[in-house]
């Protein structure tokens, strides 16, 4: 069996917290050489979107492993480093916790993982996003995996027409549910479409029960109990053959959708499926971004990566999203560009509520 991790934190950004320096890039390139030399990896691949560094590994000990957890912390401990020593903004920002204790959930780091038997071909895409929260993914994997209309498969493939089952997790209360879809997906939305308190954790296809896509359900905020920055989350999906085509799984991101966590982790705004190289969320420090792998894997080996929004298919899709960035923006301090009180990530509220305890009067 292969496992396929992406464990992802924002370690550091540049400048601000639009990108990432290539020394951080480089200081991870080197950490995961050295695991792939010792044996640990099969392969991997580093990259970034905005300012989160994401971690693709390949290797043969299962989800949870230790070994490569504590490799993925290490080299988050290790771009602490030199993001300490160029002085790069928020350095460590997302490691929460200061000792490794078995793995690194709840340690500040995002992380989706799968367990999979490789196919005679293994097409996956990696999609990796900034300035929004885990549960963004909800949308676009109903769509892939429960929608008709963006995946014609669900109709006119054998393979996909038994549908999917999806593992819903309430990252506030720390329980889990599964929806089998197509039957369920009435009672799937009731819970999918308030993704800042349900996110999909993962897919399995009906008709083989194989895992189909796998996200990072994170919740920074929840984990440390204060605001400590955006989930900024990471999706894997299998794609081809008892799954999704690869165009019917980035289809759904020709929808511009608004997501939570631009400025501040306290507005609403479109996320927006870019290349790697334009993953730098500078504008209001947004909009929010997408961006999206593709490897054949091959063995363990991950052939590629193709950055698959490199593609004027999805320039409609950007003008849009500036469009409704430009049109959100203009409510300025209001909401439902500003998040509701209770969910904004910043607030001055309980200083400005003390400054004026005694001013209010009652209502007549
Ligand atoms: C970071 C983010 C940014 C920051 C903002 C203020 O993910 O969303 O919009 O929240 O730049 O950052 P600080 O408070 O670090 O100056
Ligand atoms: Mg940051
Ligand atoms: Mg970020």
């Amino acid at each position: 069996m292969l496992t396929i991790s992406v464990i992802k934190a924002d370690v550091g950004g540049y400048v601000g917290h639009s990108s990432m320096h290539p020394d951080l890039l480089a200081t991870a390139e080197e950490k995961l050489t050295q695991a792939k030399q010792a044996g640990t990896l099969i392969d991997f691949h580093v990259s970034h979107c905005g300012d989160d560094l994401f971690l693709v590994m390949t290797h043969e000990r299962g989800e949870l492993d230790e070994g490569v957890h504590r490799l993925a912390w290490d080299t988050f401990l290790a771009g602490t480093e030199v993001a300490k020593k160029l002085k790069l903004y928020g350095a460590g920002q997302d490691l929460l916790s200061d000792a490794f204790s078995g793995n690194i959930r709840g340690m500040g780091p995002g992380s989706a993982e799968m367990e999979i038997e490789e196919r005679t071909s293994e097409p996956i895409l990696v999609f990796m996003a900034d300035k929004t929260s885990a549960g963004s993914f909800n949308l676009p994997l109903y769509k892939m995996f429960a929608d008709p209309f963006n995946t014609a498969g669900l109709v006119i493939a054998e393979a996909l027409h038994k549908g999917f089952t999806f593992e819903v997790h309430d990252i506030v209360n720390h329980q889990k549910v599964k929806f089998d879809c197509p039957e369920e997906i009435y009672d799937a939305l009731v819970f999918l479409g308030s993704p800042a308190h349900y996110a999909v954790k993962a897919v399995y296809s009906r008709n083989t029960g194989e895992v189909a896509a796998v996200s990072s359900t994170d919740k920074l905020s929840l984990i440390a109990g204060r605001y400590v920055g955006k989930d900024d989350p990471t999706c894997v999906v299998r794609t081809q053959g008892d799954f999704p085509a690869v165009g019917e799984v980035l289809e759904p991101f020709t929808f511009p959708a608004i997501v939570e966590g631009w400025m501040r982790g306290s507005h609403q705004g479109p996320w927006m499926p870019c290349s790697i190289k334009d993953a730098n969320p500078s504008r209001f420090d947004g909009p929010p971004r997408v961006s999206c792998i593709g490897f054949q894997v091959a063995n363990g080996t991950l052939i590629g990566p193709r950055d698959m929004f490199d593609d004027p298919g999805f320039d409609e899709a950007r003008h849009q999203a500036n469009l409704v960035a430009d049109y959100l923006r203009r409510h300025g301090p209001w909401e439902p560009h500003r998040l509701p009180l209770e969910e904004m990530e910043y607030t001055t509220m309980p200083a400005v509520a003390s400054k004026l305890s005694g001013r209010w009067e009652p209502l007549e």
